[in-house]
């Protein structure tokens, strides 16, 4: 049982919580991974299927999720046993998930940092594929600025819950939105960003597959954090009397807007079809540079790109050490920096795989990739499928009924439908794709 309660922080109020599990959902998925796979789906028809999964799968699951923190008021593991003994696994499979997805997100996180200031000072000149290649196969550089990032981590996460991820919180989301506010305002000055506008909402059903409904669901799970005890910690912060279904509404249409405006500044560049690591990394710098006082557009694009990680990660790194302070006994400090080194070792080698430490793959994977497709295409769906299974079939009903309605006071109308996708709509439908997912994963390698 939790052992470290007694000094839990939280948050100061409801628009700091909405705030900060914004800043979870918002990021990388949002800004570089959104708009490419909408592209590669058929814009306005993925989109389409996208909006379908978020809000029946993945705005339930993060209801779930803020329910079960916000009832048990306790880390992942103790979250889930204290409603149900025995099912404290799920939220260990869940921070196993968190500290595996640190591993690639920090790397990437640190080429956001040093894109900002090569393209400040620019440095990157005009062979953009050549820049990207030789900077991320690099030994050292690369792993300096993943530590400088995941040490940003460290700092804030000691902080507290209120003294640091809340007010980085109330400092990056309103830089994120104004930096995003201002990118957008010039795509949709410059014809071509008006013209971006119609093909990102044009669907083109052609290019649905099979493939597009198991992406649009990976898109939705990721995006929104939901399985991996990000969500489910931060919900533990909320406040007595939150609402909490009205909160991940919040949280999931700031995600979902920052996700579309993102696609029309990437759609207006041109560059939607250069898909992974090409399209943030080096398709867009060879944009920028042609347009006047590029760098400094292409500098204020790798910032929000950083933020947007900072706040995410934030999420990650608080899940992991609330396990090691709340179930472990060990001080905020101790237990950040357990987790800080293990995630500076992992992403050690996930940013050494794609350079000196190539030559070592599994089932054709590098460790950076393999990391990105366990996490996306096995735990995931997994998470979310044991998630929705646990709060519709195992939490006791009455008890899982006054969480969600705050003891019969709000949301009355809306519990029997949130209920309904819990306990049929999520577990059907995600088991459904998860099992094509796994069969189209095998075939491909
Ligand atoms: N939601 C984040 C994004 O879209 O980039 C990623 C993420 C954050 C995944 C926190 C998992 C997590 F626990």
């Amino acid at each position: 049982m939790a052992k470290n309660t007694a000094q839990r922080g939280g948050f100061g109020g409801k628009l700091t919580a909405i705030l900060a599990a914004a800043g979870s959902a918002i990021g990388l998925g949002n800004i570089w991974r959104f708009p490419y796979i909408t592209s590669e789906h058929g814009g306005g028809a993925f989109i389409f299927i996208y909006l379908g999964c978020i809000l029946l799968l993945g705005l339930p699951l993060l209801i779930a999720e803020f329910a079960v923190g916000h009832n048990s008021k306790c880390n992942p593991i103790d979250a889930f046993s204290k409603i149900r003994k025995g099912w404290g696994w799920l939220g260990a499979m869940g921070l196993i998930s968190v500290f595996l997805i640190m591993g690639y997100y920090f790397v990437i996180s640190g080429w956001t940092l040093n894109y900002a200031i090569a393209s400040a000072t620019e440095t990157i000149g005009d062979d953009f594929g050549g820049f990207f290649t030789s900077f991320t196969t690099a030994t050292w550089m690369p792993l300096l600025f993943t530590y400088i990032f995941i040490i940003a981590n460290h700092l804030i996460i000691v902080g507290g819950v209120q003294g640091g991820i809340e007010r980085a919180s109330k400092v990056l989301m309103p830089l994120l939105f104004a930096i995003l506010i201002v990118l957008a305002v010039y795509s949709l000055w410059l014809p071509e960003g008006r013209e971006a506008l119609g093909e990102v909402f044009t669907p083109d059903f052609s290019k649905v597959t099979g493939k597009t409904f198991l992406d649009a669901m990976g898109q939705a799970f990721f995006t929104l954090s939901v399985g991996m005890g990000a969500m489910l910690i931060y919900g533990s912060y909320f406040k007595e009397g939150t609402k909490i279904a009205g909160t991940a509404i919040s949280v999931v249409s700031l995600d979902t807007l920052v996700a579309i405006i993102a696609a029309v500044i990437i759609f207006s560049a041109g560059v939607q079809n250069e898909s992974g690591m090409q399209l943030a990394f080096v398709a867009m710098p060879k944009v920028f540079s042609a347009m006047p006082a590029g760098n400094i557009w292409a500098m204020l694009f790798f910032l929000l790109l950083g933020l947007a990680a900072l706040s995410s990660t934030i999420s990650m790194h608080e899940a992991v050490t609330s396990y090691f302070v709340e179930k472990r006994g060990m001080s905020r400090n101790k237990g950040a920096l357990i987790v800080t080194v293990g995630a500076m070792l992992l992403a050690t080698v996930a940013s050494l795989s794609l350079g000196a430490w190539s030559g070592f793959t599994v089932a054709g994977m590098n460790i950076f990739a393999l990391l990105d497709n366990f996490t996306a295409i096995v735990m995931l769906p997994l998470l979310g499928i044991l998630t929705s299974i646990f709060v519709g079939w195992i939490w006791r009903k009455e008890d899982m009924r006054a969480e969600l309605t705050a003891q019969g006071s709000v949301d009355k109308a809306t519990y029997p439908f949130v209920r309904f996708l819990l306990k049929w709509v999520c577990p059907v439908l995600v088991s459904t794709l998860f099992i094509f997912g796994i069969i189209d994963f095998i075939k491909s390698l």
